[in-house]
């Protein structure tokens, strides 16, 4: 029978599937019941930077939008940073797999001291979600960039836990990115998050948010940069997160080189069970290639495994583009 073990941040794994940060993950409960299902390790919900900073007394709620302002004020205030420490300790009581803690942030700013609280309650790793809309004209791209950057490095200085960043899409150069990341000793990066994105209901006249949850085809720009980044930074463990909805986009995921899988969207529209669904595929697909381990097959598609890639990537696309005429 195929083994599934396989690290992770220097974790120990029993499998390559996290469930990743959200609802899901919000109380010990769920975290339990994830885990009887075969949760290799589970991200917890983000902590926020404003709860940290209205924690300090320092937390400016001024918005341009009185609703913003109201809901903010509510929920620093009935979600505080005690409870999240709290969860972090249970989380750890009650389960044997690895706990993550996530802290979403826009900024390198005094929030950070908080990391060591994180680390003293017993997190096994943090995973920074960075929140930052490159909205500026004004700004250059190395402004935005010089965030993550100087995260990393006070991070560091801070906690001695593995840390792992989980980036968005906004880059011009990503894999730069996660190099310069590397060199300021992060062990890991998700990618990617999936950001609260904005639709307009154009009868209400109203921004509204649009589908929070993933599809399948939410997975093809995973992989690309999943098998790009594997072979670019090979020292650095890839997490893939966005539109695993079944046990091929594992096996897939895996090929292109992430070191473990993260999944959210499948989980709240199929239940935790499914995560045993999903784990029978990918040993199917194991036992069917007569692997035994992950180890045999792991990156085995990336990069670095399909010749020239500007060339393949440019000649599908030309491929791609002729045949739909
Ligand atoms: C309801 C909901 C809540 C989420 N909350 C968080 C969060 O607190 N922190 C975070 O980093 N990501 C959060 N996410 C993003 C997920 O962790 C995940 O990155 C994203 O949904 C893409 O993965 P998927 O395609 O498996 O859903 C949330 C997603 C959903 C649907």
């Amino acid at each position: 029978m195929a083994n599934l073990q396989c690290t992770y941040l220097g974790l120990n794994l029993k499998n390559p599937l996290i469930v990743s940060s959200s609802g899901l993950t919000s109380n010990v409960e769920s975290v339990v019941e994830l885990e009887d299902n075969g949760a290799a390790a589970v991200v917890l919900k983000s902590l926020f930077e404003e709860q940290i900073l209205y924690e300090a007394g320092s937390l400016s709620v001024h918005s341009d939008y009185p609703g913003a302002e109201d809901y903010l004020k509510s929920y620093v205030t009935d979600n505080n940073v005690e409870k999240y420490l709290e969860l972090i300790s249970e989380a750890k009581q009650k389960v044997k797999i690895p706990v993550i803690a996530s802290i979403n942030c826009f900024s390198a700013s005094n929030w950070i001291d908080f990391a060591s609280r994180i680390q003293d309650a017993g997190a096994d790793a943090i995973e920074i979600n960075v929140f930052v809309l490159p909205n500026d004209s004004k700004k250059k791209a190395a402004d935005y960039e010089t965030i993550y950057f100087t995260l990393a490095q006070k991070l560091r200085k801070i906690v001695s836990i593995p840390i792992t960043f989980k980036l968005g899409h906004h880059f011009t150069n990503p894999l730069r990115i996660i190099e310069q990341l590397w060199f300021r000793k992060i062990q890991g990066v998700v990618l990617f998050n999936r950001f609260f994105a904005p639709d307009i209901d154009i009868n209400k006249m109203k921004v509204v948010s649009a589908e929070v949850f993933s599809n399948p085809d939410d997975l093809r720009d995973t992989l690309r940069w999943v098998a790009m980044a594997s072979h670019a930074v090979p020292e650095i463990d890839v997490s893939a997160s966005t539109g695993v909805h079944d046990g091929e986009a594992v096996v897939k995921l895996l090929l292109a080189g992430a070191t473990s899988v993260q999944v959210c969207s499948a989980i709240y529209k199929n239940g935790a069970a499914y995560l045993k669904t999903m784990l029978n595929e990918v040993e199917q697909w194991m036992d069917a290639h007569n692997y035994g381990s992950i180890s045999q097959f792991n990156g085995m598609m990336n990069y670095g495994e399909i010749g020239n890639p500007d060339v393949y990537e440019r000649s599908q696309f030309m491929k791609y583009f002729s045949s739909h005429g």
